[in-house]
């Protein structure tokens, strides 16, 4: 695990609107304390111990609900989802996630880790209640805010004492005062404050980046609360930042558009590249070795796409629009975003011509590798446009594909399913690459090119090497490094 901080980095503190710097010595001091940390405070956990509920146990609320377990505080996972619910009490766990499954295990072992459908014995539970129910797009962009209303009232009707009500989903600025309005009118004799706690973790790496954050950010109005939160965390070794509930609300939102804007960025640029006869691979390289810039981030591909950066620069538009400060340069990204895979549709058409009845293989379905997660997959998207021009798709992914049927289950009806990426290349006339699974680097080439009908490989993610690609005579068409296939 690499982590950016280094001898003397700033670790910002602060309390009560104050912020402290101090230095953190390197990562490799760090990390072992950080983990020894962990042990301590599960050791000595009857000192520390908080309880907290987290309500909505998806990705996010899971995760966060296991990690807190596993650093020694006692969790009560809520979902309204009974089938969820069901399949956690029975050792199970509904979602993909590196590590999670054995956290579970040991902190539903220990006690420490709880599952209910029921809101009223989840609020009783806990001094700190979280909120990290979806936060869905609506059709003009805005966030549909329907579950976080209505567990804002579900909290008003069983709350009995002071709580600090969390959002951990995100939301757009000015979310956590409609909370507290909410809960104020259904129960307004009970003392409470709401916190906004955005989430920063990534899916396919979300135990490591919970148990080892880059950041803590607290939004709260309320020294109580914020001393509740600082408690709560302090078994994590990060910088803790703290705010107005509102500056919290738009760090997340700001957090993810400036992403998406890097990736539209080297998309662009990937563009750009093609067109001059460069290497977009050799140019973010010569970028990110500027510190200011960094390599992160910087990979040209078919664009961002998962349940977050989409919906979250959608949000932040619509929020801007409305604040009366259009944030025209998020339009462009996304307008970027949607360009970038329609070029990508158009080479394999210039390529194939007319792509009705034609076999294609596509590799990948989740949105990125290591999660099964295929919510607004530009993989997915790929397959319905090639679907819609009459072509037969043959697809596959290491984790993806129940989630896929689940998820997608008309376009799922309309493509072939397999386990082996092998199997998907038999008699097609093309191989595509949709996601960056290490998996997927690891199949024979030469097994490929036998397969193919003739060895024609569209390369979205920049996952195979070109000079293999034309060492092997394959025709390779990659994002931004076609030159050298030409070369
Ligand atoms: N997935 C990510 O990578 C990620 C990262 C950071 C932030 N977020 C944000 O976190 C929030 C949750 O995202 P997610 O991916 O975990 O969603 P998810 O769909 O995986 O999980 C949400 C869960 O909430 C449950 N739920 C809905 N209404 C409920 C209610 N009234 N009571 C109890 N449970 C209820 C659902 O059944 C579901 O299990 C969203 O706002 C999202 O934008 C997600």
């Amino acid at each position: 695990m690499t982590r950016r901080w280094g001898v003397g980095a700033p670790r910002v503190e602060a309390g009560g609107g104050r912020m402290i710097k101090t230095s953190l010595p390197s990562i490799d001091v760090i990390l072992p304390f950080a983990y020894q940390r962990h042990s301590f405070f599960i050791c000595f956990s009857f000192l520390f111990l908080m309880k907290l509920t987290i309500i909505g146990s998806g990705y996010v609320g899971l995760t966060t609900g296991a990690c807190f377990a596993k650093v020694g505080h006692h969790v009560m996972c809520v979902d309204s989802n009974p089938k969820k619910i069901e399949t956690l009490l029975a050792g199970q766990i509904p979602i993909y996630e590196p590590g999670l499954e054995e956290i579970v295990k040991q902190t539903v072992a220990s006690g420490r880790l709880k599952f209910t459908t029921n809101t009223e014995e989840g609020v009783d539970f806990a001094d700190i209640v979280f909120i990290a129910v979806p936060t869905p797009p609506n059709p003009d962009g805005s966030v549909d805010l329907r579950y976080i209303e209505k567990v804002a009232r579900d909290i008003a009707a069983v709350i009995k004492s002071y709580k600090v009500i969390v959002d951990k989903s995100t939301v757009p600025v000015r979310t956590g005062q409609k909370v507290a309005e909410t809960i104020r009118r259904y129960a307004p004799t009970i003392d409470f404050d709401v916190v906004s706690n955005p989430e920063f973790l990534r899916e396919g790496s979300a135990v490591a980046d919970l148990l080892d954050p880059d950041r803590i950010v607290i939004g709260a109005n309320s020294p109580r609360a914020v001393a509740l939160m600082q408690e709560l965390y302090a078994p994590f070794v990060a910088p803790v930042l703290v705010t107005d509930i509102n500056s919290a609300e738009l760090i997340k939102h700001a957090a993810n558009s400036f992403l998406a804007l890097k990736i539209s960025y080297i998309n662009h640029l990937s563009a750009i590249c093609d067109a001059a006869g460069a290497d977009v691979e050799k140019v973010a390289e010569g970028m990110g070795m500027d510190k200011r810039i960094g390599r992160a981030f910087l990979n040209a591909g078919l664009g961002y796409g998962g349940s977050c950066f989409p919906k979250d620069l959608a949000a932040f538009t619509t929020i801007s629009d409305q604040l009366g400060v259009p944030f025209n340069l998020l339009k462009e990204v996304h307008n970027i975003n949607v360009a970038q895979l329609e070029r990508f549709v158009k080479g394999i058409r210039d390529s194939l011509w007319v792509l009705q009845e034609k076999k294609l293989a596509v590799w990948g379905l989740s949105f990125k590798p290591h999660t099964d997660d295929v919510r607004s997959s530009v993989a997915v998207e790929l397959i319905r446009l090639l679907v819609a021009e009459g072509a037969q798709v043959v697809a596959t992914d290491p984790k993806g594909m129940d989630s896929f049927r689940v998820f997608e289950p008309d376009l799922a009806m309309k493509i072939t399913l397999v386990d082996d990426p092998l199997e998907a290349v038999d008699g097609a006339e093309a191989l595509i690459v949709a996601t960056e699974w290490p998996e997927f680097s690891e199949v024979s080439l030469a097994e490929v090119k036998k397969r193919l009908i003739a060895p024609l490989v569209f390369d979205g993610r920049n996952l195979l090497d070109p000079a293999t690609m034309k060492e092997m005579g394959f025709t390779y068409h990659c994002i931004g490094r076609n030159q050298i296939m030409h070369s």
